[in-house]
């Protein structure tokens, strides 16, 4: 049986569903959440009956809040109908309350009330933290003690939460966020997002591997002479300073995005495409990382600042907050052995481009690192212009026998079929309405990835921080 067969797009159009948003006017709602929720809407991918709650501190009319949700929502113009936009909006209303009071929740819970009341039935929550980790805990032990996540019984009225990156600020505080989270939900409860994971042209390199066989042979150290994994950024922190002071690149692009494609690009082929087999495999990558040491760090590891970072609003004049790393990483396993992964990226930088080279030995170069000028380099393209290139070599035509490079390339914006994904916000919410975990991070594979991080925050303040012009090519 084919393991890659039998997974079909499902909709949840009967379910009535409320999506409950505890930080609906912050960036992330603005810039992805809810753009997502209106493509899914206009495309009638939503239930029927569908709400959305959204909890804030601020004290808003009826019209305030919906001109302020529409006014960040991030949508180009003309990208959707405005009859549409405004359908959307009548589906959202807001309850006010601090997160951390009891009675707001008691007010939630009668608002929602209400509404299965109006549907003549009990509908699923799902519940979005869009807000720093350390007010987890109060709104999660709220929401569990006003029984606001408990369903309406075995078969009616689930509920699900989907708790945002970065989760925790190292491992130690990863652990005790889980071990919380295990306390008050079942893991088929939680969904924790790493939204690079439903990129599409991150999961297609899954299927890319291992739906052509020609590959899977030459995937190893014998042939790969390494592999280099970039998120970089031109765009600055933009209003995000007092947040981003509190995490920096490594926490908020390291420990989940990057290593999780690393993960894609280094795990071995899963059983099945089912959420379990899929996650198992690429845990046994994380777990395979190899832990960078005090001796080694200065040499695997390059830290930079954009300079201009610590005039940004909401940042302190003295941040040592890192806007910009690499790191040489290695998978301990065998076939993986002597591999260096360069993980990079920044922001403030020449480009916005997500990429992943893989960098195949050259005839010439067999045995040194870094010097394939002859080699084959196989390209995911993730973002923009999603597509894969292969570099290859001709000989130059003519009498003589030089060879020269040359590439083949499928970009997604060729194929009209391509040209429509669903973004990653869509997809996630999308597999969160059906209870499909597979583009979600497994407790295991967080704590994996904080593990490997957490080896180079020890020794991080040993290490220079490089002031970069913004623009830069290079740190
Ligand atoms: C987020 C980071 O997780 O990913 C942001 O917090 C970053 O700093 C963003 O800009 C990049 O996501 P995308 O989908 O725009 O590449």
């Amino acid at each position: 049986m084919d393991p890659y067969a039998g997974k079909t797009v499902e909709t949840f159009v009967n379910y009535p569903t409320i999506f409950v948003i505890f930080g609906i006017t912050g960036d992330l709602a603005g810039r992805k959440l809810l753009p997502a929720l209106l493509a899914l809407f206009s495309k009638k991918l939503l239930p029927n009956r569908f709400a959305i709650v959204g909890f804030s501190r601020r004290t808003f009319s009826r019209e305030e809040f919906r001109d302020l949700i529409r006014g960040n929502m991030k949508i180009r113009p003309g990208q959707f109908k405005e009859e549409d936009v405004k359908h959307f909006l009548d589906h959202i209303s807001y309850e006010q309350g601090n997160f951390d009071s009891v009675p707001a929740y008691s007010r939630l819970a009668e608002t929602l009330r209400l509404i299965d009341e109006r549907w003549g039935q009990c509908s699923n929550k799902l519940f979005h933290l869009s807000v720093p980790p350390n007010l987890y805990y109060g709104i999660l032990s709220n929401l569990s003690s006003s029984k606001l996540t408990q369903p309406c019984d075995d078969h009616t009225g689930w509920t699900r939460v989907l708790i945002e990156k970065p989760f925790g600020n190292d491992i130690t505080t990863a652990r005790s966020i889980d071990k919380f989270l295990g306390k008050l939900f079942k893991e088929e409860q939680i969904f924790r997002i790493d939204h690079y994971l439903a990129k599409e042209a991150l999961q297609n390199i899954v299927a890319f591997r291992f739906q052509n066989p020609i590959f899977e042979p030459i995937w190893q150290n014998t042939y790969i002479d390494r592999v280099h994994i970039k998120l970089m950024e031109k765009d600055g922190i933009e209003a995000r300073g007092s947040s981003y002071e509190l995490v920096g690149a490594l926490k908020d692009m390291g420990q989940n995005h990057i290593l999780q494609a690393l993960a894609l690009v280094a795990m071995n082929e899963p059983r099945s495409v089912k959420a379990d087999d899929i996650r198992r495999e690429r845990v046994k990558v994380l777990k395979a990382l190899k832990p960078i040491s005090k001796r080694d760090i200065s040499q695997s590891v390059v830290r930079g600042q954009y300079s201009g970072y610590l005039t940004e609003p909401g940042v302190s004049a003295h941040s040592l907050t890192e806007t910009y790393f690499r790191v040489k990483a290695f998978v301990n396993t065998s076939r993986w052995k002597g591999v260096p992964f360069y993980l990079e990226s920044g922001k403030g930088l020449a480009e916005s481009k997500t990429e992943i080279d893989i960098y195949f030995r050259g005839k010439s170069s067999a045995k040194s690192e870094g010097t394939g000028s002859a080699g084959n380099i196989l390209t995911f393209r993730i973002l923009p212009d999603e597509g894969i290139k292969i570099k290859f070599f001709v000989k130059t035509p003519g009498y003589g026998f030089k060879t020269e490079p040359r590439t083949l390339k499928f970009k997604y914006s060729d194929v009209p079929a391509f040209n429509s994904v669903p973004n990653d916000y869509e997809r996630l919410i999308h597999d969160a309405f059906i209870g499909d975990q597979t583009l979600f991070a497994s407790t295991e594979e967080i704590m994996a990835s904080w593990e490997f991080v957490t080896s180079i925050l020890n020794n991080w303040k040993d290490l220079p921080l490089n002031v970069y012009e913004k623009g830069a090519k290079e740190v």
